[in-house]
């Protein structure tokens, strides 16, 4: 997580560049954020805990600054302070840093540090970084990079400033970073999309290289101090950061664009042939399938595996990424590992990617952003199409990946016995938000409650995972997620009458089951809103019905978490919190 800008220009009035681009990268930390400029052989630094608007008001100077660094910080050592925001300058006040990630050797280090008499002023493992490059003597400074960072274990990717010098310092390990470079300026950036307005083109710094950037030229170095030679990649084919238009919120605009990415998904996918490369030699080749993600994508997963498993009848799997690494996961050439991630840069993910990539698995990467690391290093990419998330909360890529999965799931079908037919048109008529405005009534239900559960089996069950994920994540309201049957294996023992559960039920062969629990809940005194999109449900146990729209069996598992993440977001406008920025969460997360 965090962010990172470094600009150096010909042309002084870099802090207003450097703070407007900054702000693109919120979405990756927003506990507090500072800047770096340098003025003749001085540092300016301004810090401020907060949003970056908070730091913006600090910046009552003229801009005559023609080189400088910022960072936005979601901590991960040292709580949420002034003094632990970064830029970090060394005991000497001739280095500052940025830096994204985690040293994880840094209590090693600063005990190291200790012996050398330099006492650190914050609690981060950023600040040994620029220790360390004061105590190194001589004044070759890109060398004195390169070996401080063969003293770094853990993922970096850091933008130094020295005070005499008018030159960006970079280097990274798993974090990424990249460069970009017109006739007058350059600018290191954590993500490309902040180069839209000023250039062309950039450069991908590669993994475990270091570099050297001055207004003229970018040089970079592996790790033996050899030179690197990267290509340009172009800039013209982002996306430009995404407007709020006539919305209050991003997480409400992005839950309205559903309809649209489910189209745009559909005609992407009939124009280009995203499934080219698997084809029926691919198919045989494969015995088992893996998939896996964080969080919202891990639900996806799970998901996908049962629609791979349902309708190509392959053994699949949905993992964590975090859990699937230290798994000790049986993987060879014949298994297809898929990764799948919104913003294809969380650390987890990726470090998954890897193994599996190390064991000789087939690796599919299903992103949605095409120009990320899990994007780049997969063998082949799914992508979601689903325009440029902002909001922490997911909501659109979540149903993305869902019609990705799907299209997969039936595209596999054809080399097995059982191809599946789908009429993928009903998603165009389909009415999405059916009576969205009901959900005012049950965020009440929400608000009187002590406790709430999402339960479900099956595919409900998964929608209730992500039912709950979405409610907690944002209401910060505490709820539990469990498949209706396992219910009275010991989590009915905290329903009370002070209880709401969600019952999910849109599968009419297992109605009579999710019925049966209703009836056991409602027996503890609890109240029950039944969430489905099946007609004539009876049962007197339920207190509340909320009716989502018609659509074949086989497509409901895309829309059913509509409500849900309607549901969310109402709650948290009536209790008043951010919904686009939870408290201790960021969008994009680069860290283990
Ligand atoms: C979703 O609402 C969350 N913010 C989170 O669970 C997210 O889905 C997860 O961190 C994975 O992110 P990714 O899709 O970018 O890999
Ligand atoms: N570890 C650094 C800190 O806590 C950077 C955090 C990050 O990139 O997530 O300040």
């Amino acid at each position: 997580m965090c962010g990172i800008i470094g600009y150096i220009s010909k042309e002084k009035g870099v802090s207003k560049k450097i703070i407007h681009n900054l702000k693109k990268l919120e979405y990756r930390g927003y506990d507090s954020s500072g800047i770096c400029l340098l003025k003749g052989n001085t540092f300016l630094v301004k810090k401020s805990v907060g949003e970056i608007s908070n730091l913006e008001k600090k910046l009552d100077f003229d801009d005559d600054f023609n080189c400088g660094i910022a960072h936005t910080r979601w901590a991960t050592h040292g709580k949420v302070s002034l003094k632990n925001t970064h830029p970090h300058l060394s005991q000497d006040h001739c280095w500052a840093v940025v830096h994204n990630g985690i040293i994880e050797n840094f209590l090693e280090l600063s005990e190291f540090l200790k012996t050398q008499c330099v006492t650190l002023k914050s609690e981060t493992d950023t600040e040994t970084i620029v220790a360390l490059m004061a105590l190194l003597k001589g004044n070759d400074n890109i060398k004195k990079l390169n070996e401080v960072t063969t003293m770094l274990v853990g993922s970096f990717a850091i933008c130094l400033l020295h005070k005499s010098e008018q030159v960006l310092y970079v280097a990274r390990r798993h974090s990424p970073l990249y460069v970009a470079k017109n006739d007058t300026s350059c600018m290191v950036s954590s993500d490309p999309v902040t180069f839209g307005e000023d250039f062309e083109t950039y450069y991908a710094l590669p993994d475990d290289c270091i570099a050297k950037v001055t207004v003229d030229k970018i040089d970079v170095y592996d790790k033996d101090m050899n030179k690197v030679c990267v290509s340009a990649s172009e800039v013209g084919s982002f996306e430009k950061s995404a407007e709020l238009g006539k919305y209050s919120f991003y997480a409400e605009k992005e839950i309205s664009e559903i309809p649209k990415v489910v189209d745009t998904i559909l005609s992407n996918y009939k124009i280009v042939d995203h499934f080219k490369k698997i084809n029926k030699t691919f198919f045989r080749q494969i015995k088992k399938v893996k998939l896996i993600g964080c969080g919202t994508a891990y639900h996806a997963c799970l998901m996908g595996a049962k629609y791979i498993q349902d309708y190509a009848h392959i053994e699949a799997q949905g993992y964590i990424a975090s859990e699937f690494r230290y798994s000790k996961p049986l993987i060879d050439k014949h298994t297809l590992c898929i990764f799948v991630s919104q913003s294809g840069e969380t650390a987890d993910t990726l470090l998954s990617l890897e193994l599996a990539k190390s064991k000789g698995a087939k690796t599919l990467a299903v992103v949605n952003v095409p120009y990320s690391s899990i994007a780049q290093k997969a063998d082949v990419v799914l992508p979601l199409c689903a325009g440029m998330e902002v909001a922490v909360m997911s909501t659109k890529a979540y149903n993305a990946m869902l019609l990705v999965l799907k299209l997969l799931a039936t595209h596999l079908s054809k080399f097995s016995e059982t191809p599946q037919n789908i009429d993928y048109t009903e998603l165009k008529k389909v009415n999405y938000f059916k009576d969205v405005q009901k959900i005012d009534q049950i965020t009440n239900l929400v608000l009187k409650s002590e406790k709430v559960f999402f339960i479900g089996r099956g595919e409900d069950y998964i929608c209730a995972l992500e039912a709950g994920l979405k409610l907690k994540e944002i209401t910060y309201i505490n709820c539990v997620s469990i498949p209706s049957g396992e219910l009275k294996h010991g989590t009915l023992s905290l329903v009370d009458n002070k209880s709401l559960v969600f019952v999910i039920a849109t599968d009419q062969n297992l109605l009579a089951k999710n019925i049966s629990s209703a009836s056991e809940i409602k027996a503890r005194g609890g109240k029950i809103v039944l969430v489905t999109n099946l007609d004539d449900v009876q049962c007197k146990d339920i207190d509340y019905v909320y009716h989502f729209d018609k659509i074949t069996p086989k497509l409901s598992s895309i829309i059913s978490i509509i409500p849900f993440q309607v549901l969310a977001y109402k709650t948290c406008l009536k209790l008043g919190y951010s919904p686009d920025k939870p408290r201790n969460l960021a969008k994009s997360v680069t860290v283990e």
